[in-house]
């Protein structure tokens, strides 16, 4: 049965655009995923603009999540949102805000993240730019269940990307997204049909 999934995201859009063009046409996947709105925390994010044009059907939402004072009402209309389209599992897509423990704990094996980094090593912000510099050979991504912990959740899947000699940081951060385009319509499907085999 279709399960109707959230993609929560604060910039480019770029993976979000990617989900939904896997997703939205049924073309491609088990047509198990059905991606029902997508939330942005902030009216600037040129995610917004792209989804409407590439899926005008799925709904777009802005609320407006900046400041930590804001955190509070984000999460209380996301959830009457997430109830309104019966959402089963909330996906995000370079969205670059914590969300309280309070939130994470009612939907535990349901919120899953994208990071750009081989977890747990590089966590947070700039993982692809910290991995660069320090000089690391192989890099990768890591698509996980989200808990109350930041970037420290159960592990569905990742992909290594090798650093070469050559690679600058913008030519690695192309590498890491098409690492990123490649699993996380994968892992989504593993995690949806499968469930959390540290849970389940
Ligand atoms: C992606 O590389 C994603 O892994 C990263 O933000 C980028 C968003 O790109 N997420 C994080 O760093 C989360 N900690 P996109 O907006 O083009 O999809």
């Amino acid at each position: 049965m279709q399960k109707n999934c959230i993609i929560l995201a604060s910039g480019n859009g770029s993976n979000t655009l990617n989900l939904i063009n896997k997703f939205y046409t049924g073309k491609t996947g088990s047509g198990l995923i059905n991606i029902s709105a997508v939330v942005s925390n902030t009216s600037y994010a040129p995610v917004i603009d792209k989804v409407k044009k590439t899926a005008p059907d799925i709904p777009v939402f802005t609320i407006p999540f900046t400041f930590l004072s804001e955190r509070e009402a984000f999460e209380s209309r996301l959830e009457s949102i997430i109830e309104k389209y019966k959402i089963k599992f909330i996906i995000l897509a370079g969205f670059m805000k914590i969300l309280s423990k309070e939130f994470v704990s009612k939907f535990p094996c349901k919120i899953i993240n994208i990071h750009p980094s081989l977890l747990p090593a590089f966590k947070g912000r700039d993982a692809i730019k910290n991995a660069f510099e320090y000089g690391v050979k192989y890099t990768g991504v890591t698509v996980h269940y989200v808990t109350s912990e930041v970037d420290a959740g159960p592990i569905i899947c990742q992909e290594i990307v090798k650093i070469d000699d050559f690679d600058t940081v913008e030519s690695l951060e192309a590498k890491i997204h098409e690492a990123e385009y490649r699993i996380y319509p994968i892992a989504l499907e593993i995690a949806l049909t499968e469930g959390n085999p540290h849970v389940n």
